[in-house]
Order: C-alpha cells, then structure tokens, then sequence
C-alpha cells in the first residue's frame, strides 16, 4: 500500500472522566468499567515522517519516555501497517507533550490515537472509523475512547464505546501535583476493598442530555479517589482548594494523579490558577472538544 504523503501531523487531544465506576474483575485480569470520558483542548502535537529504515522509532521532548515498542505510538503504528499489509515502512514519530504524564489524562493512549488517525489520512483511509477503533482496543484500553473523542459512556475494557450529547459549555481547570499513580497499583488496591459508593451514571447521562452542568457537577465521582493511598489525601487538598475558589465540581481523573475543577465559562479562574501552580506545579485550563471521527 503506498502512503499519499510522507509527513503529516496530528493533535492528541488529552481525557477527562466525568465519572468512574469499576464493576468487576473479570477472568482475563481487567475490570469491566463504567465511564463517561470527555475530550479536552489540552493535546499533544504529533507528526509522522516516513523515512526508509524500515524501523519505527518515537521522539518525544521527554528524554524518560521510550523511542521503541513500550511507547504507545510505535506499538499503534507497527498494528496499522500490519493490518493494512505495509510491514517494514520506516518512520519518525515525533510527539510534542504538553499532557503531563502519569496524570490519568490518556497522555500515551492518546498519542496512540492520534498516530491510528494520522495514518489512516497518510494511505488514504484503507480502514474504517469502526475498523480503526476496533484495531486501536488491541493497543490499549483507553485508545478506542482516544481515537474517536467527544463525550462517551465507556464500558467493558473502556473499549465498547457509545457517543453522548456534548459536554455543556465550560471550563476545566487541571491541575497534576508532581507525583504519578500507577494505573496497575490503584487496580490492584481497589480489589483489596469493597466499595460503598458508587457513581450515579444513569444520573450523570440523563444531565448531559438535559445540558445541566450543575447537575453533572453534582455527581461526578470517581471510585479511585476511595483507595486507600495516603497521596490521595494530596488529591483530597487540591480538590477542596477548587471548591473554595468557586468550582461546580472537582474530581481526580483516571487513577490520578492529575485533579480538574469544573467553573461555568466566563467565571474568574486566573487566581486559582496561579495559586495552583505555585503550590503544585502543573495547572492549565481547557475547554471541551467535540467527536474526532465518525
Ligand atoms: O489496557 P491497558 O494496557 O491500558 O491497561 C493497563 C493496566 O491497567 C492493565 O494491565 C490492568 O492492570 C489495568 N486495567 C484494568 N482494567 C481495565 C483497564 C486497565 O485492570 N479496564
């Protein structure tokens, strides 16, 4: 298969979840999810250049982060060609990250994503949107989500996707204190214990399609803020510092570490912003972005 162009670029639009529930642990080690995940203006840049090394090799801004397989994109790329019969096409990811890492953000999935889409343009659309997102779940869970956006209700994996009404109109303010939580360790600590409290999904769907931000605000909810892991209590402060500024809700996203902070737009986040970074480092805002494909 001949690519139509030899460089192209993508942005890897970064995730937040408006909720998060975990159902059961199932026979193949995953847990059976229930998410509604949102795609925000927070991305990464991505561009592709075809070379003839007949290797795949990803370049990132961070020196911490793996060129080879481990990294997400050079494992979606090596699936495309694969799957569309061009095996050995050398190339140059370079991704640009501005998603912090470890922050629950979808920052390696989304890159990912964001290489499925840019190749398919690059050969000129061999796959379909199903077909591109049904290759993408073999690459990580979180990658289908990434590669179509918008607002979703994830279940399963996080792979079987169904699309929402858009996210009301707002502003996220995101804020990611300097340690990671690893997503396998929160698992593993949440099998450990019985949860009592669950998210209100059906709730939280029924006032996506109200356009109701107040009401999701009221029920956002994340089960992984209940483990018992004393950085949570770092989540814990952050969080009450978004309340007292005037937020609508507050909530760690993934299995952290990063927080985000729901406001209305056109409500003042400059000083809780500043206030943040000082405290904790990385704290930017972001507006909603709508469905990628379909
Ligand atoms: O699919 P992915 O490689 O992103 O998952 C990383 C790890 O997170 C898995 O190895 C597993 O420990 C955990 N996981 C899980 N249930 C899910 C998704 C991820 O237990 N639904």
């Amino acid at each position: 298969m001949e690519a139509k162009f030899t460089q192209i670029q993508e942005t890897a639009y970064a995730k937040l979840n408006i909720s998060l529930d975990v159902a059961d642990k199932r026979p193949d080690g995953y847990h059976d999810m229930i998410m509604v995940m949102q795609t925000i203006s927070l991305c990464d840049d991505v561009t592709i250049r075809l070379n003839n090394s007949g290797k795949v090799r990803a370049k990132t801004n961070f020196s911490f982060i793996p060129g080879d397989e481990r990294n997400l994109a050079v494992k979606a790329t090596l699936a495309y060609l694969a799957a569309i019969g061009a095996e050995g096409q050398g190339m140059t990811i370079t991704i640009e990250k501005k998603i912090p890492v470890g922050a629950g953000m979808a920052g390696g999935s989304t890159d990912a994503a964001a290489v499925l889409r840019a190749l398919n343009r690059m050969y000129d659309f061999p796959l379909s949107a199903s077909a591109l997102e049904e290759l993408s779940a073999s690459v990580g869970s979180d990658v289908p989500f990434c590669v179509r956006g918008g607002t979703v209700l994830a279940t399963g994996r996080g792979e079987k996707l169904e699309s929402l009404a858009d996210m009301p109109d707002c502003i996220y303010v995101i804020c990611k204190p300097e340690f990671s939580i690893s997503t396998p360790e929160l698992f593993r600590k949440l099998d450990q214990m019985s949860l009592r409290c669950h998210p209100d999904t059906a709730g939280i769907l029924d006032a996506i399609n109200q356009d109701n931000l107040e009401q999701i605000c009221r029920r956002m909810y994340n089960v992984f803020e209940d483990v018992d892991d004393r950085r949570l209590r770092v989540v814990k402060e952050i969080k009450g510092i978004m309340l007292d500024h005037g937020a609508l809700g507050a909530m760690m996203t993934g299995t952290g570490s990063a927080v985000f902070a729901i406001f209305r737009k056109g409500m003042e986040t400059d000083a809780l912003v500043s206030k943040l970074r000082a405290g904790y480092g990385f704290c930017e805002t972001a507006e909603n972005v709508s469905r990628l494909i379909s």
